[in-house]
C-alpha cells in the first residue's frame, strides 16, 4: 500500500536510497535575530526550508516573519524532509493532522540533538486541506512554537482542483498567534510561572503571520480563500468581521466540507484551521474589513481561573478585540467563484464502528494538582489496554471534559465527584483551590474524525450561549475545542500502519505538563 513503510527508525538519519522523492528539502530549525519592531531585533527560533530537488515554489518563505516556509504537496506525492536541528536543545518535527507512520509522525521519543539530522520520507495520503508542522520534543512544544517554529503544510487533490477555488496570490495564509514582549522587543513566556502553566500562557498581542502589524493588503473586485490556523499556545477565539458580515466556511481542518456554511463567528480552538470565503467584489477600494475576536464566557473556574485575564493581561481569553485589517487598497478582478458543492465522502459510517454503542471514553480533568486524561500523565512510550486499538477497525471515542477534584480526593474522582450544576460551581469558585476546570483542544495525532455529537448538557448556559453558533462539526478534523462540562463523540478509522501515536490537550503548556498519552494500533 505504501512504499515507505518498513523502514526502521534507526536509519533515520540517512536517507533511503529507493525511496523516490517528490520534494526533497531540507528543513533546519535555528536561534536567529529578526526585525520585528523598530529598535532592537527579537531573538527567535525559526524553520529554514532549502529545496534541495523538486519544484522549489513549493517551499515558500512567509514574508520577513519567523514562521516556518509554506509547504504545499499533493496527494500521492512522496516528500523527503531532512530536519536538521541547530537549537540549543533537542527538538523533532511533527506534522500535524498528516497520516504517516510512526518513525514519520515526530514522537517525543525520536527528538534529536543539536547538530542531529532526521529524515523523513513519507507519501502524502491526506486529502485536501490545511495542515501545519510543529516541534513536539516533551515538555518543550510550548517554548519552542512560541519561540517561532510553526509552519503551514497544505495539501492539494484531484478533487479540489476541479472546484477551481482561490490559488496562488488568493490562498492567503492568516496564522493567528499571541506574543507578548518586553522593553527590549524580546519574547515574553510564562512570565507567571506556575499559574501559566496550569491555565496556558496568554500573550497580550496578536501578530498575524508571524507580524505585530496585523494588516493584510487585498484586492477589491477579487474573491479569495484565507487559510486561518490557529497557532498559539493556549489561546482560542471567537472569529467574526467587526460589520456583521457572515463567516463562510468550506473547509476545516482536514478536508473541505460538504458545501460552504455561513456563520455569524467561528469559535477556533487552539491548532485548528478553516478555510474562509472572502468575496471583495462589491467592496470598494480604499475600504478595510476587520476581524475581531468576540466575548464569551471561556468558564474557567477555581482560584487561578478566576484570576486570570483580571488585571494582569490586558488582552483577557474571551474579551472583545481586534484580531485582523484587511485593507482593500488595491483594484483588481478574478472569476473564482464559490462553488455550492465542494467535498465528496465527508463521513465514517456509525454503523461500521466496533464499539458503536460502548465507546472508548477518554476524561480531561485535573487530579493532584495535575492535569490528566483518564488521571494518568505523559509516559514516554508507556500505553494501556485502553488505549489500544487494532489496524482496520473503526471506533467511536467519547472525549469528556469532565471529573476529577482539584484537591486529591481520588474517591472524588469521576462523574460522581464533578460539580454537576450551577449552585456547586458558583459555590466553588469561590473556594480557594475549589474545582479547577477549562477548555481543552483534544487533538489526536495520525488521522481525521468526523464529529457524530457534542453533547452540551454538562456545559454552564453561560458558557454554552456565548459559543454554541461558533462550532463546525462536519468534514475531517484532527482537533476539537471541548468547553467546561462538554464531551464529544468522534468516528475514527486505523488503518495502513500499525505503531505508536498521540493524543493530547493541545493547550501546548497542557501537553507540555503531561496531559498527552500514547495510543497504539496492533
Ligand atoms: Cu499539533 Cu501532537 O500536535
Ligand atoms: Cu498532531
Ligand atoms: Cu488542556
Amino acid at each position: 500500500m505504501n512504499s515507505c513503510n518498513g523502514f526502521a527508525s534507526e536509519n533515520k538519519n540517512t536517507i533511503n536510497p529507493d525511496f523516490q522523492a517528490d520534494l526533497d528539502f531540507e528543513l533546519t530549525a535555528k536561534e536567529t535575530d529578526i526585525q520585528l519592531f523598530q529598535g532592537n531585533t527579537t531573538k527567535v527560533w525559526m524553520f529554514e526550508g532549502n529545496v534541495l530537488d523538486g519544484d522549489k515554489t513549493t517551499v515558500q518563505k512567509l514574508g520577513k516573519s519567523y514562521l516556518g516556509p509554506i509547504i504545499r504537496v499533493r496527494k500521492g506525492q512522496k516528500i523527503r524532509v531532512r530536519f536538521k536541528n541547530q537549537l540549543p536543545e533537542e527538538s523533532i518535527v511533527h506534522w500535524h493532522g498528516m497520516h504517516v507512520p510512526e518513525e514519520d509522525d515526530g514522537h517525543p521519543k525520536d527528538v534529536i540533538a543539536n547538530g542531529e539530522t532526521y529524515v523523513y520520507e513519507f507519501e502524502i495520503m491526506n486529502r485536501a486541506g490545511t495542515y501545519w508542522f510543529h516541534p513536539h520534543p516533551h515538555g518543550r512544544t510550548g517554548p519552542q512554537v512560541y519561540n517561532g517554529l510553526a509552519g503551514l503544510f497544505v495539501v492539494t487533490d484531484d478533487e479540489e482542483q476541479r472546484l477551481k477555488l482561490p490559488s496562488g496570490e488568493y490562498d492567503v495564509p492568516v496564522v493567528l498567534q499571541d506574543r507578548q514582549f518586553d522593553n527590549n522587543n524580546q519574547l515574553v513566556y510564562l512570565n507567571r510561572g506556575r499559574m501559566d502553566r496550569m491555565n496556558g500562557f496568554l500573550g497580550n498581542r496578536i501578530l498575524i503571520n508571524g507580524n505585530p502589524d496585523m494588516k493584510l493588503s487585498l484586492k477589491s473586485g477579487c474573491a479569495y480563500r484565507l487559510r486561518f490556523l490557529n497557532g498559539s499556545n493556549s489561546r482560542f477565539y471567537k472569529l467574526a468581521w467587526e460589520d456583521g458580515t457572515p463567516l463562510v466556511i468550506i473547509g476545516k481542518d482536514g478536508s473541505l466540507l460538504d458545501s460552504p456554511k455561513s456563520k455569524p463567528y467561528v469559535m477556533l480552538g487552539v491548532a485548528e484551521r478553516i478555510d474562509v470565503w472572502l468575496d471583495l467584489k462589491n467592496r470598494p477600494q480604499g475600504s478595510q474589513m476587520i476581524m475581531k475576536s468576540l466575548s464569551f464566557s471561556p468558564g474557567m473556574m477555581g482560584m487561578m481561573g478566576g484570576m486570570m485575564g483580571r488585571g494582569r493581561n490586558n488582552l483577557p481569553l474571551g474579551s472583545t478585540y481586534e484580531i485582523l485589517k484587511i485593507n482593500i487598497d488595491k483594484t483588481g478582478s478574478n472569476d473564482f467563484e464559490l462553488p455550492q458543492r465542494l467535498a465528496e465522502f465527508n463521513k465514517l459510517d456509525p454503523a461500521t464502528a466496533v464499539n458503536r454503542n460502548n465507546p472508548r471514553t477518554f476524561r480531561f480533568f485535573m487530579r493532584r494538582m495535575q492535569w490528566t486524561i483518564n488521571g494518568r500523565t505523559w509516559e514516554m512510550t508507556g500505553v494501556t489496554e485502553e488505549e489500544t486499538v487494532k489496524l482496520n477497525t473503526t471506533e467511536v471515542w467519547e472525549i469528556v471534559n469532565r471529573g476529577g477534584r482539584m484537591m486529591g480526593n481520588d474517591d472524588m474522582m469521576g462523574e460522581r465527584g464533578w460539580m454537576r450544576n450551577r449552585g456547586e460551581m458558583d459555590r466553588d469558585r469561590g473556594m480557594m483551590g475549589g474545582g479547577m476546570q477549562m477548555p481543552h483542544p483534544f487533538h489526536i495525532h495520525h488521522l481525521q474524525f468526523n464529529i457524530l455529537e457534542r453533547d452540551v448538557s454538562g456545559v454552564d448556559s453561560r458558557i454554552w450561549n456565548s459559543v454554541k453558533d461558533g462550532f463546525i462539526d462536519e468534514g475531517w478534523q484532527d482537533t476539537v475545542l471541548l468547553m467546561p462540562g462538554m464531551s464529544v463523540k468522534l468516528i475514527m478509522r486505523f488503518e495502513d500502519f500499525k505503531g505508536l501515536f498521540l493524543y493530547h490537550c493541545h493547550n501546548l503548556e497542557h501537553e507540555d505538563m503531561g496531559m498527552m498519552r500514547n495510543f497504539k494500533i496492533e
